[in-house]
């Protein structure tokens, strides 16, 4: 209705909710939109209202989704995954966009639920891997890919290592559900790997993905975690991956993501070609936001740095500032419907892969 203010409801008053509320004065309308939030812990709802106050707070996300809905309105699910399907699909059917938290589900069944859910309603299904998409850095090497600067494509290395940086232990120690499988989906994979390949898909654009082998571990450290606090999952994984691309390309990947590793920390982000590589700082936070391009020049390795600036948001905030503009119907990082889904299935063929030994395919026409 005209004049009518937009509203965004989260569901989940955790960490992560607060970093969207912190989004919503950034979007063009951010003055006059109308917060709502949905958490049935009465401490995480009384310390959200108490940062942003004026946000109408109920326990039950169903008090807020049975309103009839405006054309504009957005639901963000900010709870953990095990929650993501049944939280996606009813605020769908309630008539309203979603911007679903990462990882998207739990297994490819559920998130292909959430997509048909998407579709059959109309409605539009964004999930938050897309967070670091659109970084200057990023979308200079994007376009240093798509000119073909580096040639035919040779190999890409995404290594990301550090030795304690366990989400649930050395990170938010109050959120406990990140450590039990039940709960999250899995370890490091599910929780940072789905930006690895939402940036990874983004970059080279593969019609198919391959996982020919992979393996993941939980490095044994010393543990103080509350009793009762099931830790199942794994903090450490690595695969090699071949990423097929419209021109009949092969693309070999190197992939390690640890958040708890006995070996040396390392970070690359690196794709090579016939005539040269590009490697690149791909987090805000990683290194002075630099993209640094090596070929060759009469014989000798040429290298030449760029800093080409760095994010107008910081990541938190990106997903839903990408959201809101694909609905304004403008350019956008954020994925949804079948791009989210088949960035998923990679992420599930990936841990399937480590888990069972066996290979895995996924194919872009599948989503
Ligand atoms: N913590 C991070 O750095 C981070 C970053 C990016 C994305 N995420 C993602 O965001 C999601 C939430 O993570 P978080 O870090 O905010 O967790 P959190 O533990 O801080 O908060 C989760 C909140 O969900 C609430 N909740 C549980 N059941 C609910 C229900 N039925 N309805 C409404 N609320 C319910 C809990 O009470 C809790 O307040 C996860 O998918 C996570 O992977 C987290």
């Amino acid at each position: 209705m005209p004049g009518d203010r937009q509203r965004i409801y989260l569901i989940g008053a955790g960490y992560i909710a607060r970093e969207h509320a912190l989004a919503i004065p950034m979007l063009p309308n951010g003055a006059t939109v109308e917060l709502a939030v949905a958490d049935p812990d009465p401490a995480a709802l009384a310390s959200f209202t108490e940062r942003f106050p004026g946000t109408r707070a109920v326990a039950d996300a169903e008090e807020l989704l049975a309103e009839p809905a405006r054309p504009d309105d957005i639901v963000i699910v900010a709870t953990p995954p095990f929650l993501h399907r049944d939280l996606t699909i009813r605020a769908l059917a309630s008539g309203r966009h979603v911007l679903c938290e990462k990882p998207l589900a739990m297994d490819v069944g559920e998130a292909e639920a959430m997509v048909a859910a998407a579709r059959g309603a109309r409605r539009s299904l964004a999930d938050c891997s897309s967070r670091f998409l659109g970084l200057p850095t990023t979308s200079m090497v994007r376009e240093i890919v798509a000119a073909g600067d580096l040639g035919p494509l040779t190999q890409v290395t995404f290594v990301h290592r550090v030795h304690r940086f366990r989400t649930g232990i050395d990170f938010m120690p109050g959120s406990t559900w990140f450590l039990d499988s039940r709960r999250s989906g899995g370890g490091v994979l599910m929780d940072w790997g789905c930006y690895d390949l939402t940036t990874l898909i983004d970059l080279l654009r593969p019609v198919r993905v391959d996982v020919a082998t992979a393996w993941s571990v939980n490095p044994e450290t010393a543990l103080d975690l509350p009793p009762g606090v099931v830790f199942d999952t794994d903090q450490q994984i690595g695969a090699s991956l071949v990423f097929h691309r419209a021109d009949g390309s092969r693309v070999p990947v190197i992939y390690e993501r640890a958040a708890a590793t006995h070996g040396g920390e390392r970070q690359i982000v690196e794709i090579e070609g016939l005539r040269g590589a590009v490697r690149w700082d791909w987090l805000d936070w990683v290194g002075d936001g630099r993209v640094t391009v090596t070929t060759d020049r009469d014989g000798q390795p040429a290298e030449s740095t760029h800093h080409p600036g760095r994010p107008v948001a910081a990541a938190h905030q990106r997903p839903l500032l990408a959201f809101a503009a694909r609905l304004r119907g403008e350019p956008s990082e954020s994925i949804v419907d079948g791009q989210a889904l088949f960035s998923f299935r990679c992420l599930r063929a990936l841990q399937d892969a480590a888990t069972t030994g066996q290979p895995r395919s996924v194919e872009s026409g599948d989503s």
